[in-house]
């Protein structure tokens, strides 16, 4: 964006007196507001519509079937062919060379239809679990639509998993089918024989001539070659399995959280207000498919208000993202805190070189949004950054800094309409504004998670406090109803807006034969929010030095996940436990930190 079309549009959007702060002047960050006025919002009045609004009357924007059925598939491509959208670009797809390709919700929809009658004609059945490992092409979207128009549970797999991170989820989830590529399909060959239920790998874009017909694994291509354009939508129940979307807990293997056809109520209805997508807007989700952001606001949500979605295949880099936007003339853009702190440390003559005026809103999401570096939004793009609050748990933005609203940068900004979130003590009891607690909701928004796949205790402890879904989140709430972010209330590690859990990463590390124990935590980054740091016990035989420590985080980083390995790791004679042998992580955090150790009486005596 040039320099003067930028102040002008700064000018446009700002209040005078919230463009002094905005600018890093003045005023604490807390009490910082940048008022905008958009011109129109999809949301205007906040304040009315949070005293009115039921998701009972929000009904009427989703398309249901008789007798109250619905399919999150049929909201999110086929209803369009129906409403005027037939050949509007559902997917602007950008691969890893740069070659766009571009599906309409007709393409979008014969291609779905393919893929879902080749899926049946393997036997999938409704409640089937079908996973996709894919990085961002078009088959990962198809797909994901295929398997929920015909009632099968979709599973979507970050591309960066490992073999480990893998098994655990295909294992857990009895995976049928995973689509893949061949060359993720190579992490899943060292694993299929411990995957009883795997029936099935299809292979996208590989050499036809390498699968055997009636093999296990077989060719995309072929398998959807001579399938009809043909398929009837699967009538669901609202409550009925549509994805099982596996996440990180502090203890434990990851854990299967289980969402319905319902949640597309809460989908389209935040996309409609937080995302504030209109008919002529691209829209870009940076999120991978992989995560739930990726699959939310990547896919149904954007997907069922009608608009325009790019995805791009290629990795992180501030000029490749920058040329984005202005090749396909982006509207709308969601990104991530760490991304956002990459591109400001890219500096600012990037934005200035780059055309970024078709730029109208950002969003963030993940991990605390800095200040700074909503400040730095406005200088730079003349946008404030949105910062919107959910979990994959929760299925959908509940807590958001909405267009009609002013931003508080530092805030992740108030509960949406139809949502009752609140700061409680242990015991449930509310707090008011000001005093620091745990981040609690109402149940009852349509996306909420309805179990834990094979693992109803786990689900249970998130209603420990009696009325109230438990985020494991704390925060605070100002007086003007903003919610502040301030940790987790648990071990959980958030690094680059992935989450990961400790037992995770120590189970992968125990797995080198060099290691006896391990305890890991997160340590705060400026960059990343938080890296992995893992303090590790090495057993007989093994002497600490640089290479045995670079193999180590080599071996984590290929059996688990690219960005699940620790950056830093510290050799230890012993780990602080408690009597009955837990490693304690929190005091490995607060001596990392040069914290006060706290209640140390459940410690190990040696
Ligand atoms: O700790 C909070 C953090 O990310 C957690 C949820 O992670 P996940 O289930 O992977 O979903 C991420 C994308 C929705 C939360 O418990 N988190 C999420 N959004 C924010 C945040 N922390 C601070 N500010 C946010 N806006």
């Amino acid at each position: 964006m040039k320099l003067a079309e930028q102040a002008d549009k700064t000018d446009k959007q700002q209040a005078p007196e919230s463009h002094e702060a905005a600018n890093g002047t003045g005023k604490p960050a807390r009490k910082e507001i940048i008022k905008k006025f958009p011109v129109s919002c999809n949301l205007p009045n906040y304040e009315s519509t949070y005293a009115t609004f039921s998701w009972e009357e929000a009904k009427k924007e989703i398309s249901y079937f008789a007798e109250g059925k619905v399919n999150a598939a049929y909201n999110a491509v086929d209803r369009h062919l129906h409403n005027g959208r037939r050949n509007k670009v559902a997917l602007y797809s950008v691969d890893a060379a740069g070659k766009l390709a571009k599906y309409t919700f007709q393409e979008m929809h014969d291609e779905v239809n393919k893929l879902g009658n080749a899926l049946k004609s393997l036997g999938v059945k409704k409640g089937d679990r079908v996973f996709v490992f894919l990085t961002r092409v078009p088959e990962l979207y198809i797909a994901t639509i295929a398997i929920a128009k015909i009632g099968a549970i979709a599973g979507p797999l970050f591309s960066a998993f490992g073999p480990d991170a893998l098994k655990d989820r295909l294992h857990d989830g009895q995976a049928k089918i995973v689509v893949t590529s061949p060359q993720l399909k190579e992490k899943i060959d060292g694993i299929k024989h411990e995957l009883p239920d795997l029936e099935h790998i299809i292979v996208v874009g590989g050499n036809a001539k390498d699968y055997k017909k009636g093999g296990m694994e077989i060719d995309y291509a072929t398998l959807v070659a001579d399938k009809s354009t043909h398929l009837a939508c699967e009538q669901m129940d609202p409550e009925d399995p549509l994805y099982l979307l596996y996440t990180s807990g502090t203890t434990g293997k990851p854990k299967g959280v289980v969402h319905v056809h319902a949640d597309i109520l809460g989908q389209h209805m935040t996309s409609k207000w937080v995302l504030d997508l209109r008919d002529d807007d691209i829209y870009w989700c940076t999120a991978d498919p992989g995560w739930v952001t990726g699959t939310v606001y990547g896919i149904f949500g954007p997907w069922s208000n009608g608009a325009s979605c790019v995805s791009y295949e290629g990795r992180f880099d501030a000029e490749s993202w920058y040329a984005l936007i202005d090749r396909l003339k982006i509207t709308v853009w969601y990104t991530a805190p760490t991304a956002l702190r990459m591109l400001m440390k890219a500096g600012d003559d990037l934005v200035y070189n780059a055309d970024l005026g078709s730029l109208r809103h950002i969003l963030s999401v993940g991990e605390p949004l800095n200040p700074e570096v909503v400040r730095w939004g406005m200088k730079v793009f003349g946008l404030p950054i949105h910062d919107n609050w959910w979990q994959t748990e929760t299925g959908m933005q509940l807590i958001a800094n909405l267009p009609c609203n002013p931003v508080k940068p530092g805030s992740m900004g108030k509960p949406l309409p139809g949502v009752y979130a609140a700061i409680v003590d242990d015991t449930g009891k509310e707090l008011p504004a000001g005093e620091l607690g745990r981040l609690v909701v109402r149940p009852g928004w349509p996306s909420m998670l309805r179990t834990i796949w094979r693992n109803e205790p786990k689900f249970q402890e998130y209603f420990k406090i009696p009325g109230w879904y438990f985020s494991g989140d704390n925060a605070w709430k100002d007086e003007d109803g903003y919610f502040v972010f301030v940790g987790r209330a648990d071990d959980v590690i958030n690094t680059s807006g992935h989450r990961v859990g400790p037992f995770e990463v120590e189970s992968a590390l125990v797995e080198h034969p060099a290691v006896a124990e391990a305890g890991v935590i997160g340590k705060p980054d400026k960059e990343r929010g938080e890296i992995i740091k893992a303090f590790i016990v090495l057993n007989n035989g093994y002497t600490n030095s640089e290479q045995l420590l670079s193999e180590i985080r080599d071996h984590t980083k290929k059996q688990l996940a690219a960005h699940a390995y620790p950056r830093e790791i510290e050799v230890k004679e012993s780990l602080p436990k408690t009597r009955s042998g837990k490693i304690m992580r929190r005091l490995l955090k607060a001596w990392e930190l040069g914290l006060p150790s706290g209640d140390i009486s459940a410690l190990e005596e040696d």
